[in-house]
């Protein structure tokens, strides 16, 4: 497989096994509003996956039941085969599935480092933590920098950084990430872009939501269109990322007319 339009390396994606990560047929509501209609989609081992769409579509809403925030009205949500939905979010993080969540929700009087402990605290491996922070710092050397900052005197773009790096200390099997790239600099989303490309040739899966759909198109082995709760495309990065439709709604082109 070739991967010049996939800096990630599509080819370390292997989609004839079975998905880590699988919604079928998943409805959430907010009290009587449907926000997740019938809603399915598959990231398999070594992907990238992203879902785009416009402003309330339901892309928070799809991540926040994966992580057993909300629970599903109907549909089954398995990791590894193994059924998820309904479980709480703590047995969700302890199961292999962390997530950077919209706005970073960073702890701001907390320091840098116990931020990133933060992200380690259900686990008990030492060793293997110690580990995985010299991991964090070396994705993200700012962070190191920065280590003794309370998180909340840092940059938007630091702010990011270090809710990826609390995610990744619970280590997980599916990195789930929610608009990395909202407010920052053109010049701070590439950096944003390019860590994640890295997060993923180290070995994790990540689901991506962005409302960056070229930015996240790029990167992607596979996306979803999500519209008002449904999901009413789905296809390979590349190839979402040349469909017209997509183009004209999620990437501002105008067809036709000046
Ligand atoms: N706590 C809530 N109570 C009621 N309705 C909600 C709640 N959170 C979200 N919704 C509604 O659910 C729908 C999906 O919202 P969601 O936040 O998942 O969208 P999104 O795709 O993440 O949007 P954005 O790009 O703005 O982050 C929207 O219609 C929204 O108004
Ligand atoms: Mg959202």
């Amino acid at each position: 497989m070739t991967t010049a339009n996939q800096p990630n390396g599509a080819s370390a994606a292997n989609t004839s096994t079975q998905p880590v990560l699988a919604l079928d047929k998943v409805s959430s509501f907010y009290g009587n509003i449907q926000a997740l209609r019938n809603i399915s989609l598959q990231v398999f081992p070594g992907e990238i996956v992203t879902l785009i769409g416009s402003n309330g579509a339901g892309k928070t809403t799809t991540l926040k039941t994966i992580s057993g925030l909300i629970r599903p009205r109907t549909g089954t949500i398995t990791l590894n085969g193994e059924r998820i939905d309904g479980i709480s979010p703590e047995t969700v993080v302890a199961r292999g599935i962390s997530q950077s969540p919209e706005g970073r929700q960073i702890f701001p009087r907390m320091t840098v480092l116990e931020n990133l402990e933060m992200g380690a605290f259900l686990r008990k491996d030492k060793a293997e933590i110690a580990r995985d922070m010299e991991s964090v710092f070396k994705l993200f050397p700012r962070l190191k920098e920065r280590v003794k900052q309370r998180a909340g005197t840092m940059s938007g773009g630091e702010q990011q950084m270090l809710a990826m790096g609390r995610a990744l200390m619970a280590r997980p099997k599916v990195l789930l990430l929610d608009e990395p790239s909202m407010g920052l600099s053109p010049l701070l989303v590439e950096t944003i872009f390019q860590i994640i490309i890295n997060i993923n040739r180290e070995g994790t899966t990540i689901l991506l939501v962005e409302q960056n759909a070229l930015a996240a198109l790029s990167i992607a082995n596979r996306g979803y269109v999500l519209q008002t709760g449904s999901i009413v495309l789905e296809d390979k990065g590349r190839n979402l990322l040349e469909n017209e439709n997509v183009r004209r709604t999620y990437l501002g082109e105008t067809v036709g007319v000046e």
